[in-house]
């Protein structure tokens, strides 16, 4: 076989939010096709960044009064803390906000400029003088220009849906700083892509890089007009590169992160000696990205043009996969549906989402729907029931003699998912996982039948049969391996644990077609449990939203016979140092406090810290105090945790209290003598 040179990408997620189980429908699709291309022995190689440029994070950092490298670095950390906990593994992961990436910009741009295809045109925006930034469209605020409805987005109104130019908005708003906008206007720049038109089309629709209902929806939605310019410059302030012949002005995020993929693997290639030509400018390397339908445009028009014109390769392929769902309905908060990373692996084993997210991806783009109870029944059933069952019902019985030392006839089982296994592979390559699960499941359900009707557990009572007994469990070890060679790419955790049971590497694809035979086999130990159904439910109650700032810190019971025997455990999970002391733990006044009445739980506190400095903080604290009760008294604030828009207003930290809720909640206080301001330690 011809060994391909492939590299891959995910889109970059933005580094304003972690990651959640929408974003892992991607993450896990392209990393189960690069380990399934590296298990084939291809040199394949797989990169991603985090996406930080853009006024999103500009903003962020303003508020909470952070650089905007301090705030892109923790989120890239936590980023790629996620991404190793589900086992996605990269060969690089960047960030585009490094001086490689800049470079590429300035090759690509200095190319983009070159053709022709540049043009500069005056264009009129709101700014906030008081946050000093320009306003995007749904930072914007006011009355329709058109039926005068009040409280209309900055680019349409949903009263008369009439379409106009945010400078157009009557009493515009900024929603940033509540203040008035002034009209400002600026030079920007624009790639007139509709010179590109006929490369496009033919690309999008001969080329085989896209699937058939993109190429569709392109010809259906844009290539059937002539192409808008695409604005990709932005005036100061902006967080970004500063376009190198055109001071003052920045490329938009847009233009930087798709080059953020060249970026990424540059970084790499310092690091590993790699050539970066090699990987970029060679007609035999294929080049695979995996994106979601939401950014399909930016990967089929704009960005195949800026690579065309600056002689990169284009993709290959682009592979657009759809939305996550979860039981029927869009991600929610409310409902706890909106789910991050982090707190599924909190609660859920990593293997079983791989295997799920595997079993309904196809390799087209319509939306996926996460079920709890599929979920449950579907990793139960089948991972644990059929696939993990077969060792478990054979290896403990071979443990002492090891394996026959010549493969006994099994009917043509091996033999048969030998032959499967092209199929497999050719499903895992159309990115089809769905169908590849499907057939490594028949597998499975052979070799069960086949360990069902020679029952090793019987022939273990008969002294006269146990070598009988040793084929049988040969013959069944022998297929498990097999199947979990096909599972590698979605389960790498089950395939160490088969590695070390045999003592035997499990690196090629091809270890399926020969059994193993004559070696020891280690004792068994438990490979993979069922679904707890109360990770499930734990892991939906802590996705839940509330609409109060529930306190979180929870007091530890003291060593005293008069302590409650039922206390709620202290948490496994252990912090770091700097983890802890990264929380800023302050005295704090309450000065004023107040009922909200829309809400259930909260009351509004105004802190004072001292020295002028007051924060507004909502606390879910009305169940068990009066607001005038706790006037005047001394808190503990943490002061440092991102402020939070609530419909109520912002919330600009949270104070700490103790207990289960209801009439039992009892605020933290600092022994007499404290002073609003200071630091705990
Ligand atoms: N930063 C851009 C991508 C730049 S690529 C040069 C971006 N980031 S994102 O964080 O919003 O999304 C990252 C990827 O996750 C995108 O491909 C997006 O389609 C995908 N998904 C985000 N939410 C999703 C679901 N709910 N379901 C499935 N995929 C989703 O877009
Ligand atoms: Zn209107």
């Amino acid at each position: 076989m011809k060994k391909r040179k492939i590299l891959v990408t995910s889109a970059l997620p933005y580094a304003n939010g972690h990651i959640h189980l929408g974003h892992l429908v991607e993450y896990l699709q392209t990393d189960i096709w690069v380990r399934f291309q590296k298990l084939r022995g291809h040199d394949c190689r797989y990169f991603c960044a985090d996406d930080t440029h853009g006024t999103a994070i500009m903003l962020r950092a303003q508020k909470e009064g952070k650089t905007e490298a301090e705030i892109i670095e923790a989120m890239q950390q936590s980023h790629i803390q996620d991404f190793a906990a589900m086992e996605v593994d990269f060969d690089h992961y960047g960030s585009t906000n490094s001086d490689e990436n800049r470079e590429i910009c300035a090759e690509i741009w200095c190319a983009v400029r070159k053709s022709n295809i540049v043009e500069e045109h005056e264009v009129e925006q709101l700014y906030d003088t008081q946050a000093n930034t320009f306003l995007a469209d749904r930072f914007v605020r006011g009355t329709c220009p058109k039926c005068r409805a009040k409280d209309q987005y900055g680019d349409n109104c949903e009263k008369c849906g009439a379409t106009y130019s945010p400078a157009d908005l009557l009493d515009p708003v900024s929603s940033i700083t509540g203040t008035t906008p002034i009209v400002k206007r600026s030079r920007h720049l624009f790639v007139n892509i509709e010179k590109e038109h006929e490369f496009l089309s033919e690309w999008t629709a001969q080329s085989g890089a896209l699937q058939p209902e993109v190429s569709h929806y392109l010809a259906g939605q844009f290539l059937n007009e002539p192409l808008r310019l695409w604005d990709v410059s932005r005036p100061a302030p902006y967080f970004g590169f500063e376009i190198p012949d055109s001071p003052g002005n920045y490329w938009y995020v847009w233009f930087d992160a798709p080059i953020g993929y060249a970026a990424s693997t540059l970084e790499w290639c310092k690091r590993t000696g790699e050539n970066f030509e090699s990987w970029w400018k060679n007609p035999n390397t294929e080049i695979h990205h995996f994106i979601g339908k939401d950014i399909a445009y930016f990967h089929t028009l704009f960005w195949p043009t800026m690579l065309k014109l600056s002689g990169y390769n284009l993709p290959s392929k682009v592979h657009v996969h759809g939305f996550l769902t979860v039981n029927g309905e869009k991600m929610s908060k409310r409902t706890g549906t909106f789910i991050l990373a982090a707190n599924y692996y909190k609660h859920l084993n990593p293997s079983y989402l791989r295997y799920y997210y595997a079993s309904k991806l196809t390799g087209r783009n319509e939306d996926i729907d996460l079920n709890f109870d599929e979920f449950e029944n579907k990793v139960n059933a089948d991972l644990v029931g059929k696939v993990v069952n077969l060792a478990s019902r054979t290896a403990k019985f071979v443990h002492s003699s090891g394996l026959s030392k010549i493969y006994p006839d099994d009917c043509g089982l091996f033999q048969k998912a030998a032959e499967t296994g092209a199929e497999i592979a050719t499903a895992y390559e159309q990115v089809d996982s769905a169908k590849a699960m499907r057939l490594i499941m028949e597998c499975a359900d052979r070799a069960n039948k086949f360990i069902d009707d020679h029952a090793p557990w019987m022939l273990k009572k008969d002294m006269a049969r146990q070598q009988e007994l040793q084929d049988i469990c040969t013959i069944g070890l022998n297929l498990f391996r097999q199947i979990v060679i096909y599972l590698a790419p979605v389960l790498p955790t089950l395939a160490r644990q088969t590695e070390e049971l045999f003592r035997c590497p499990l690196e090629n694809w091809t270890d399926s077609e020969k059994p193993l035979t004559g070696i020891p086999v280690a004792e068994f130990t438990h490979m993979m449990t069922r679904v707890p159904r109360r990770g499930i439910e734990a892991m939906i109650e802590d996705s839940k939203e509330t609409d109060a700032a529930v306190p979180e810190i929870a007091a530890e019971p003291w060593k005293d016979s008069a302590e409650p025997l039922e206390a709620e455990p202290l948490l496994a999970e252990k912090i770091s140092i700097d983890h802890f002391t990264g929380v800023d733990l302050r005295v704090a006044r309450i000065i004023e406090a107040k009922e909200v009445p829309e809400a259930r739980k909260l009351l509004q506190l105004t802190l004072s810290f001292g020295g002028g400095q007051r924060r507004n903080v909502f606390a879910g604290i009305k169940s068990a105090y009066k607001p005038e009760e706790i006037v005047g008294r001394l808190v503990v604030c943490v002061a440092n945790l991102a402020p939070r828009q609530m419909k109520f207003g912002l919330s600009e930290g949270m104070i700490v209290a103790a207990g289960p809720g209801g009439s039992d909640i009892f605020l933290m206080s600092p022994d007499e003598g404290a002073k609003p301001g200071m630091r705990l330690h």
